[in-house]
């Protein structure tokens, strides 16, 4: 049974979910999120720029189960700050899924005309459009001045959290100001032969799960929302099953020691990174 975390405005948000990153192929997105929906998944992660809300939104019709019973994440991108593009692109989310509202809707990157882009996003949250709003990728400085110059708080904070990149100074930061932190790949794609990393084996053997459900758990047990991607229903069924089983605080910290404070993707608050972001590329994509 997945846990609910409650956000600072009082919205629950399930502890675990399902990303669409790199599903580019559309009937494969809508197949996986439906399989994803059989397997008990309610909390589904997409963003404009993954071109996939529609199959997203099809999924979730398809399935038969009430709206309320899901929790959907969409993102605006970064071509959509200024000027009125984020009222539109906030409405283009919404009719591309199908939907009467978003769940939590973010700001995908932290650059650019935020303020404007947060400022739409606070008037849709206050038309009950959004039923919460929240950022990604930025640091605390950014954070804090976006705080101090808006009404709404960020709700969650969406950064890169794995064993490789542990982000324990923003995670921190984060929880300690009432904002969710909630783990993009979580399994930091596979890079670095994540899923046969030997502390990780030994601590699955121990439990008799796999290395990928003791990255889960280890992120449950650091209270991060996640949202693990797999198009294939087997690995969908194995990220989902990680309640009947906790690990020790010795077993944390084994974990912890794995941090090598480094992006395997980009570090977003790296110049050349965030050129070569906003000059078109997709975060993570392909990297
Ligand atoms: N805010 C941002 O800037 C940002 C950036 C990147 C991602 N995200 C979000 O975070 C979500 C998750 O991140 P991600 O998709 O980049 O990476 P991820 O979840 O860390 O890893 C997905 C990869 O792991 C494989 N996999 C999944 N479960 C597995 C298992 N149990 N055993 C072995 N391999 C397994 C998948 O392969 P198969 O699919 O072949 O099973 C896929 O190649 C995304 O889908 C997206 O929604 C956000």
């Amino acid at each position: 049974m997945v846990e609910t975390i409650k956000l600072a405005n009082g919205v629950e948000m399930p502890q675990l979910g399902f990303g669409v990153f790199q599903m580019d192929d559309l009937d494969e997105c809508r197949r996986a999120v439906s399989q994803a929906i059989q397997v008990g998944y309610r909390l589904f992660d997409t963003a404009a720029t993954y071109g996939n809300e529609a199959a997203v939104g099809q999924a979730i019709r398809e399935s038969g189960i009430p709206r309320d019973q899901f929790f959907i994440t969409s993102k605006m991108w970064i071509s959509d700050y200024q000027g009125a593009a984020p009222e539109k692109a906030i409405d283009h989310s919404l009719s591309a899924l199908g939907l009467d509202y978003i769940d939590l809707y973010l700001i995908h990157m932290p650059y650019g005309d935020v303020f404007n882009a947060w400022r739409a996003m606070e008037k849709a949250y206050q038309a009950g459009k959004l039923r919460a709003i929240g950022i990604s990728n930025f640091s605390p400085d950014q954070t804090t001045n976006l705080m101090l110059f808006n009404q709404v708080k960020p709700q969650v904070n969406q950064l890169e959290v794995n064993p490789w990149n542990q982000q324990r100074e923003n995670v921190t930061f984060n929880q300690s100001q009432g904002i969710q932190p909630e783990a993009w790949a979580p399994f930091a794609e596979g890079k670095d032969q994540i899923f046969t990393n030997q502390t990780l084996q030994t601590i699955a053997q121990a439990h008799q799960k796999t290395t990928g459900q003791v990255i889960l758990r280890w992120l449950m047990q650091r209270k991060i929302v996640t949202i693990p991607k797999s198009v294939h229903r087997k690995r969908m069924q194995e990220n989902f099953d990680i309640f009947d089983f906790s690990l020790s605080y010795d077993e944390m910290q084994m974990i912890g020691q794995l941090d090598r404070h480094k992006s395997q993707f980009f570090d977003p608050h790296d110049p050349a990174a965030m050129k070569a972001i906003v000059q078109g590329g997709r975060p993570g994509a392909n990297q």
